[in-house]
């Protein structure tokens, strides 16, 4: 990492070094890690930050007089800072940790949606959601009979928005979209969708969902005109149990608490209590303060690598494998919009998909198969479910060599 912080040249070797697990093995055979839309990979630095954390001031935060949970309460308040430089949110006020992106899309149907969705309201998500970004709105309309609209999708695995704005009406409360769709890869035009949102009525808030977007592309919250963003640490190369919501801050002000307790208060007493301010009114118990810790390294980590080499490294390797998917026989790409990520899932005519990725286990290659949490699209596209490879900026051309040849193999075997 010193090396790229100096000559600011992206080095995939390099790269490679600073993430522990890549040089592991399986099976005697080397670790080809392609399942990165699942979670990412930690660097050393992350790992290194946690591990200072509880070797020299581990302690309860917000609570203690004493120096190592005055630490430890900066570095939580720190990590906030460093989130909201991130994504450019206007205030660290707008920054709640919670568990991960599920809990933050759950955090809003429950306080935003509750109070401000009613009988005969409508919600707009799309046909390529996740299901965290489907079942808690199906939830949420069956509580207040309000009715859940969806956007379709064409061949390609892109958004029809000319249905979209069909969709939007003066009964429309709230947009859930997804940034870039885990299954298929395919990045929406969230800053457009916003817009049209807003022109119909100010008052339509729009969710972003941007689990898998955060590590591949820069976010600007304010540049798109989101009123909440979500998302994960685990899949921007920092731990697992953290996560983001960005709200916008009049609409957190007015939100009821989601979870009650230590640290949301103001005052307790028999008669009654109040609230603590924004965001630690929705931070209730003891919060997540290793996850944070690493969460900030995570940020530095990206930061240091920087957008462009991720982009540039990720689209190489995208380009680079669908060439050689697109030549095998019987293989067919589902998703294959003109913007899309490193995330290619595909099917093998009469072949299983969780055969194909057990084949491919047995040679070190890492990939997910089936659904992909993604069942009302799989629908859509008429097959029970995939493979999906999806890279990072530290995989690489061979790896891709490896797993392809394995691929024809485990076809050859199956056939
Ligand atoms: N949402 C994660 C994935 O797409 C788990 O694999």
């Amino acid at each position: 990492m010193q090396d790229i912080l100096t000559k600011k040249i992206f080095d995939v070797d390099e790269v490679r070094k600073d993430f522990p697990i890549l040089s592991r093995e399986v099976d005697g055979k080397p670790l080809v890690y392609f399942d990165n839309a699942a979670t990412s990979q930690k660097p050393q630095s992350v790992i290194n930050a946690i591990s200072d954390y509880y070797s020299n001031y581990n302690a309860n935060i917000h609570r203690g007089v004493y120096s190592i949970s005055i630490k430890a309460s900066e570095a939580y308040e720190n990590a906030k800072i460093k989130v909201k430089e991130f994504i450019n949110a206007s205030s660290e006020r707008e920054i709640i940790f919670t568990r991960g992106t599920t809990e933050a899309i759950n955090l809003i149907t429950y306080s935003y949606g509750l109070e401000n969705v009613n009988e005969g309201d409508e919600i707009i998500i799309s046909e390529m959601e996740h299901h965290a970004n489907i079942v808690p709105w199906q939830v949420l309309c069956e509580k207040k009979k309000a009715a859940l609209k969806v956007i379709p999708v064409n061949d390609s695995g892109e958004l029809l928005i000319d249905e979209y704005k069909k969709l939007l009406s003066d009964k429309t409360k709230i947009v859930a979209i997804g940034h870039i769709s885990n299954s298929l890869g395919t990045i929406n035009p969230v800053k457009e969708i916003i817009r049209l949102a807003k022109e119909k009525s100010k008052d339509i808030a729009v969710v972003v969902d941007g689990a898998q977007a955060i590590h591949h592309t820069k976010v600007d919250v304010k540049d798109i005109g989101a009123d909440f963003y979500v998302f994960s640490s685990h899949k921007m190369y920092g731990p697992m149990g953290i996560g983001v919501l960005y709200g916008r801050s009049e609409l957190l002000e007015a939100m009821p608490p989601y979870q009650t307790g230590g640290d949301m208060i103001s005052t307790v007493s028999f008669k009654g209590t109040t609230y603590n301010d924004i965001p630690m009114k929705f931070e209730a118990g003891t919060p997540n303060v290793e996850g944070a810790v690493g969460l900030t390294a995570a940020i530095d980590y990206i930061n240091c690598i920087g957008f462009e080499a991720i982009h540039k490294q990720e689209t190489e390797l995208l380009e680079y494998a669908t060439a050689q998917l697109n030549e095998i026989n019987g293989l067919r790409i589902i998703g294959t919009a003109k913007k899309k990520t490193g995330v290619i899932s595909f099917v093998v005519e009469g072949l299983n998909a969780l055969d194909i990725g057990i084949m491919l286990d047995t040679n070190g290659v890492a990939v997910r198969t089936g659904q992909h949490c993604t069942e009302p699209l799989m629908d859509r596209f008429g097959v029970p479910g995939t493979v999906r490879a999806s890279f990072a900026f530290y995989n690489t051309k061979e790896e891709i060599d490896i797993f392809v040849d394995a691929l024809k193999k485990a076809i050859e075997i199956l056939k």
